[in-house]
């Protein structure tokens, strides 16, 4: 029987605890991985190699929405580094490949045989310490890892207990830098994290509370983090925030609003967060219409209620800059691709059956 709760990281959290690295990196050489923005602002990885215990290889430069091209290439460099674990720092893109990398440089192969070919993951290969300079994906404390597939024309998930990073240092200042348009789409990611996986088949009463608890920090914070970016108390809300919505989502999972964002990001290359929000206020309605039960008290944890959710939820978004229509975000419709997608499992994931028409409606709202 699969565990009701399932939490696998464990978590440093605090302001300036990025500043204390040293107290938790372990003995041997560390592979680190970083992206390619807020590695450069940062000075990432001048910093770390002062306070790391011996000697430091870096694997840099990986993109938005990464491929499994570049999880081989990073995962060619560890074996051949000697290093004894990975340290990633950065957005979800370079955790989600830090951890792949790790499993690819341990156990053999290439990324596309585990995440489409079915190969087995024996364990996370090396260590992972996953520091998030990005607060959206929850990856530092996630089984999950998001590859970019050529071969599928998508983004394919890797879900398994054996990659939950190892520690978690999740400081919030870091966060400081990051400019309004990504405080907003990394937040609107949370925000999704936390709204799917509340009315999620595979919720549970642990999992709920978290769920809401994400969607009043988010309602609460994220405006503010948006608008004021070196915001002490938004920043912790935010990043608060984010370990709430990943502890409910790594276990109640997502739905058809994140099943329905991949092939629109893939194909135009739209913020994976804008993605997913965008349908959150169309699925809520038509889960109303198809008679779900439970959802006054997610309206009311974002201040609304069911009748005024939909509305709510846009005039939020507005005031965060961000796109409610494919078209406001400067695309044509993609409906035909987006209704070839498989999302079977995200269907199962509804709390009630949802048929192609219920995903032809949403999509329809938001072209
Ligand atoms: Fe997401």
């Amino acid at each position: 029987m699969q565990p009701t709760f399932r939490s696998g990281t464990p978590v440093v959290y605090g302001w300036g605890t990025f500043d204390r690295i040293e107290d938790h990196l372990p003995e041997g050489d560390c592979f680190l991985v970083v992206g390619r923005g807020s590695a450069e602002k940062l000075k990432l990885a001048e910093i770390i190699k002062g306070k790391v215990k011996e000697d430091l290889k870096v694997f840099k430069g990986v993109e938005p929405n990464p491929s499994t091209a570049t999880v081989d290439s990073g995962a060619v460099s560890l074996r051949g580094s000697g290093a004894n674990y990975v340290l990633a720092v950065g957005g979800g893109s370079v955790l989600d490949a830090a951890k792949v990398i790790a499993v690819v440089a341990a156990h053999g192969g290439s990324a596309a045989d585990y995440l489409i070919g079915g190969k087995d993951v024996p364990d996370s290969g090396y260590p992972v310490f996953a520091v998030p300079t990005t607060p959206g994906t929850s990856s530092e404390i996630t089984p999950f890892s998001v590859i970019s597939v050529p071969e599928k024309k998508n983004k394919v998930g890797l879900r398994t207990p054996e990659i939950y990073p190892s520690l978690a240092i999740i400081d919030p200042a870091l966060t400081t830098m990051l400019p309004p348009d990504q405080t907003a789409a990394t937040g609107l990611d949370i925000l999704s994290h936390a709204v799917e996986s509340y009315w999620s088949a595979r919720s549970t009463p642990i999992t709920r509370p978290l769920a809401l608890e994400a969607v009043k920090l988010i309602r609460e914070h994220l405006p503010t983090a948006f608008r004021d970016g070196g915001s002490r108390t938004g920043r912790e809300g935010v990043s608060l925030a984010s370990i709430f919505a990943g502890l409910s989502f790594s276990n109640a999972g997502t739905t058809v609003c994140h099943g329905i964002s991949y092939p629109i990001t893939y194909d135009t290359g739209l913020t994976h967060g804008l993605a997913c929000s965008m349908t959150l206020g169309p699925t809520f309605d038509r889960l109303i219409e198809r008679g779900a039960k439970g959802l006054d008290d997610l309206a009311s944890s974002f201040g609304l209620t069911k009748e005024t959710f939909s509305d709510g939820l846009r005039s939020f978004m507005k005031d965060l800059s961000a796109p409610t229509t494919l078209k406001e975000a400067g695309f044509s419709s993609g409906m035909k691709r987006i209704l070839g997608t498989d999302l079977e499992a995200n269907k199962g994931n509804m709390p009630v059956r949802f048929t192609d028409e219920d995903i032809q409606a949403i999509v329809k709202a938001i072209l």
